[in-house]
């Protein structure tokens, strides 16, 4: 690998779903300094959840400056830029003014989930083109809801006056003063209106959603030139040089470049992807097939199950329930309750997601008795993550290639009791690396694919190494009685939604 002076660094943007952040790498991709700022979530009705454009991008603009203002101070030198984001969060912008014309509409809204189920015959065919499901998640639906919905967008559109942009493309043409409409292959595969195969905006799509093409961006590979940020906006002109949605980052930063390898994220939701090369084979066990990235024009696809409540069910039990002062509590009462509670949250808040699919689904809590405590509901609330993952494991395996380890990262697996249930209910090693920033890390090194003369993602994989393995320790049959009691539950859920 061609190492640099020790005094130059990237910057990775990773703007989450709750928050944005900045991380400085040095060349040994090591963290030198992480800047971090919440920004409000807005719930305007039941389903419904937006964010404040201008708010989002304060949030970026904030943590970019600091970060940089200490690599001004620390005299690095910084010249790349890579962004990582929530996927599929769609924003629509008035081309002329810069201005959005609606909120954001976030990933997890279900709003559109009767326009989705008026198109449920054309499901096939999305599904054989995109990857994904017929699902209020991904953007199509929600830019036809903009169009629909906010007054004078239509016309707009029709005049070529709007552009859309996941949550990456507005941040690009932001930092760039509006010089620059791009997205990436790996957010461009999450909108529903991208041909995974052919690598194209597809017109049978844009039709079937009713979505002029003229507000769509142009498509380039993860590692590339997507323009230099204005001069003057912050401390350093960067060249924005790497570009992928958050969970595709983070299959970079956790080193899963080999078919078959695979990682699961605990951010706001969860999102579990297995590396499957060049094979773009549509999955038929509930999980979605996507791109994982495209390097040199070469695609590498992924099978990915999405379960939108992880970390999120967290914060539930702090904001909504109180039950816990702060996130990491949690791993202290789990660890004092016993597992003969029988309880069973089912953390459907915003719908099930894979493999089962039902936007219509809300959260259950199963077997409360008069004993049942808040500590009880805690730990219930933790197992329900490791449960869901394990059905995801599960879909994955159908095809008879059972993952003999997972790699873990996100906020939740710094919880120690949670990586150890998690191994225990999948039956495999759990494997945590030293960067637990795996999609700032992804995005850092995709950066450092478009600046130096690497020409294989895998001479930057070893950059993330294991830090600790929970190794598997449970009894079949605890494991199964559990997991027999969690799908009575979902399937008591799911009926509940019909
Ligand atoms: O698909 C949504 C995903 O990209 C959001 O990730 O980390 O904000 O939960 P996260």
């Amino acid at each position: 690998m061609n190492r640099h002076a020790t005094s130059s660094a990237y910057l990775a943007i990773d703007q989450g779903t709750t928050s944005s952040r900045a991380i400085l790498f040095n060349h040994q991709f090591e963290i030198l300094y992480t800047a971090q700022r919440e920004f409000p979530q807005y719930y305007p009705k039941n389903g419904w959840v937006e964010q404040d454009p201008e708010e989002l991008w304060l949030s970026v603009l904030n943590v970019a400056r600091e970060a940089l203002t200490v690599a001004s101070d620390l005299k690095l030198s910084v010249k790349h830029v890579g962004i990582t984001n929530q996927r599929e969060t769609t924003l629509v912008w008035n081309k002329e003014s810069g201005l959005p014309v609606y909120n954001a509409i976030v990933w997890q809204d279900r709003r559109t989930s009767g326009y989705c189920s008026s198109l449920s015959v054309h499901e096939n065919l999305v599904q054989q083109k995109t990857g994904l499901k017929l699902d209020p998640y991904f953007s199509a639906s929600k830019i036809r809801w903009i169009l629909d919905n906010v007054q004078s967008a239509a016309e707009l559109a029709a005049n070529n006056k709007l552009l859309f942009g996941t949550v990456d493309t507005f941040l690009i043409w932001r930092l760039t003063n509006g010089n620059v409409h791009a997205t990436d292959v790996t957010n461009a595969s999450r909108t529903s209106l991208f041909n995974i195969h052919s690598q194209q905006w597809d017109e049978e799509l844009l039709a079937l959603f009713d979505i002029p093409a003229g507000l769509l961006p142009e498509v380039k590979d993860c590692a590339a030139d997507f323009g230099r940020t204005q001069p003057g906006l912050l401390p350093l002109v960067l060249n924005i040089s790497g570009v992928a949605g958050d969970q595709q980052a983070a299959m970079v930063g956790q080193g899963c470049v080999t078919q078959g390898s695979v990682k699961a994220t605990y951010g706001t939701g969860c999102f579990a992807l297995v590396n499957t090369g060049s094979q773009c084979d549509i999955n038929q066990t509930g999980l979605l097939t996507t791109i994982a990235y495209r390097l040199n024009g070469i695609t590498h696809y992924a099978v990915e199950g999405s379960i939108f409540v992880a970390g999120a069910a967290v914060q539930w039990l702090r904001d909504g329930l109180g039950l816990i002062e702060k996130a990491a509590d949690s791993e202290a009462i789990a660890g004092q309750v016993g597992n003969e509670h029988g309880l069973v949250v089912v953390p459907a808040f915003t719908g099930l997601g894979a493999p089962h699919w039902d936007p219509d689904a809300r959260g259950a809590v199963f077997g409360i008795t008069r004993a049942t405590t808040a500590n009880d509901i805690v730990r219930a609330t933790l197992e329900s993550i490791c449960f869901q993952t394990h059905d995801l494991v599960t879909a994955m395996s159908s095809g008879g290639n059972p993952p003999t380890i997972l790699k873990v990262d996100g906020g939740m697996v710094a919880n120690e009791w949670f990586c150890q249930y998690l191994a225990d209910t999948l039956d495999v090693p759990v494997v945590r690396p030293k960067v637990m920033e795996t999609t700032a890390l992804g995005a850092a090194l995709l950066a450092a694919f478009q600046a130096t003369d690497i020409t294989e993602l895998n001479q930057l994989a070893e950059a993330n190494p294991c830090q600790r393995e929970f190794e598997a320790n449970a009894t079949d049959s605890d494991r199964e009685q559990r997991l027999t009691q969690w799908h009575k539950a979902v399937q008591a859920t799911l009926h509940m939604a019909k």
